[in-house]
């Protein structure tokens, strides 16, 4: 099989991972692909920045029209963030016939029915794995793990930041400003962290994650919001004295036909797995009627953990445009009945 070209939109925190699992895993995903992947050209909005990433100069490109429009281009990776210019690009190139993998949990919670039934007219293929709980597994896991069973209950921890913030101020007493700023340079917080801390960024990844687990199209505006950023130390520490951790929970329930949808700062007992789940890292606790009770567990950002999911998106569109076929999707355009929320 020829090399597939691929085009990176964003050579940021993610975009960096993307280049370096692929450069650095290539013998394992030819091995089992059948063909070489190579990075063919990279969109940045500043090509005379310093780089954590050797990257040709001749492959660096401020227009996106270069990577769009190259017709050697097999499949587009969109790391950029943002939704407008990202949805864009995106309708663009599928337009185009390229397959999309993107980590953009924004631009899928606000318009994935849309793009997906573009991808679905054109035939391409559009994977999202990265959009929720960074390197965990869990939009495969909803989409074909639990196909045959009916989901009723899914809570998580699904914001690294906010995580990595409650954890050090529980452990180490730490201020709530001085971890946030440590998350920024660990690469964790979203470019505007307000969306980590007032419980937006939780919020679409719910949002995700209830669509699928739930098969109905939840939109952003049924899920209730809180964010942490009016949880004190004292808080924790009042908590902790009476045998729970802080942590901000995603919660989706489905009752019949109606769904609630949640993320709120909450008291978990630590006898509980999820008061124990620290730092960067993510828990995602899905209930299905059939399967009863499961829970993922991994890094929920970062560069190499949410790069690993990215890469695994591209190992399978490649060995979909091998087989000649189209794989998941999730998000179904057909939808005929939208189960009832709270809100309604
Ligand atoms: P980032 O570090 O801010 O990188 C963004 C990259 O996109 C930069 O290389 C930037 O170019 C480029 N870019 C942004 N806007 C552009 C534009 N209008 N035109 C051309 N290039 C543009 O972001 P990130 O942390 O990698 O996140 C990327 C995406 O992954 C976001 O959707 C985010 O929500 C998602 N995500 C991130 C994580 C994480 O842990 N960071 C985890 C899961 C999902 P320059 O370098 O020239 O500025
Ligand atoms: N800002 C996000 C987080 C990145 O902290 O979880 C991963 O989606």
């Amino acid at each position: 099989m020829k090399p597939i070209k691929v085009g990176l939109l964003g050579l940021g925190t993610v975009g960096t991972g993307v280049v370096r699992i692929v450069e650095g895993h290539q013998h394992d995903l030819l091995s089992q692909t059948g063909a070489a992947i190579e990075v063919a050209k990279v969109l940045v909005q500043d090509k005379s920045k310093t780089r954590a990433v050797a990257v040709p100069a001749d492959k660096l490109t401020e227009s996106p029209w270069d990577v769009i429009e190259d017709p050697e281009i097999d499949i587009i990776v969109e790391v950029m963030g943002g939704i407008d210019l990202a949805k864009q690009y995106i309708i663009e190139s599928l337009e185009r016939g390229k397959h999309i993998v993107t980590a953009n949990k924004d631009l899928m919670a606000l318009h994935g029915p849309e793009i997906l039934a573009k991808a679905a007219e054109k035939g391409c293929d559009v994977y999202y794995e990265a959009s929720v709980a960074g390197g965990i597994p869990i939009i495969r896991t909803l989409i074909e793990g639990f196909s045959s069973d009916r989901i009723t209950k899914i809570m998580g921890i699904v914001n690294g930041t906010t995580n990595y913030i409650l954890s050090k101020m529980s452990q180490e007493g730490a201020a709530y400003e001085a971890v946030l700023k440590e998350a920024q340079q660990l690469g964790y917080a979203e470019a505007d962290p307000t969306s980590d801390v007032e419980g937006f960024d939780a919020a679409r990844k719910m949002t995700i994650l209830g669509t699928l687990g739930f098969h109905s199209n939840v939109a952003l505006s049924d899920v209730s919001v809180r964010g942490i950023s009016q949880v004190s130390k004292e808080d924790i520490a009042y908590g902790k004295r009476l045998g729970y951790e802080v942590k901000l929970l995603g919660i989706a329930e489905r009752n019949d036909d109606r769904i609630s949808i949640s993320v709120q700062p909450t008291m978990v007992k630590m006898s509980h797995p999820l008061a124990s789940v620290n730092g960067v890292y993510n828990a995602v606790y899905v209930y299905g009627e059939a399967v009863g009770e499961t829970m993922f567990y991994g890094p929920g950002a970062g560069e190499m953990p949410t790069a690993t999911s990215i890469v695994a998106d591209l190992v399978a569109v490649v060995r979909n445009l091998k087989l000649g076929i189209n794989g998941q999707r999730g998000f179904s355009p057909y939808k005929e009945k939208k189960l009832k929320t709270d809100e309604q």
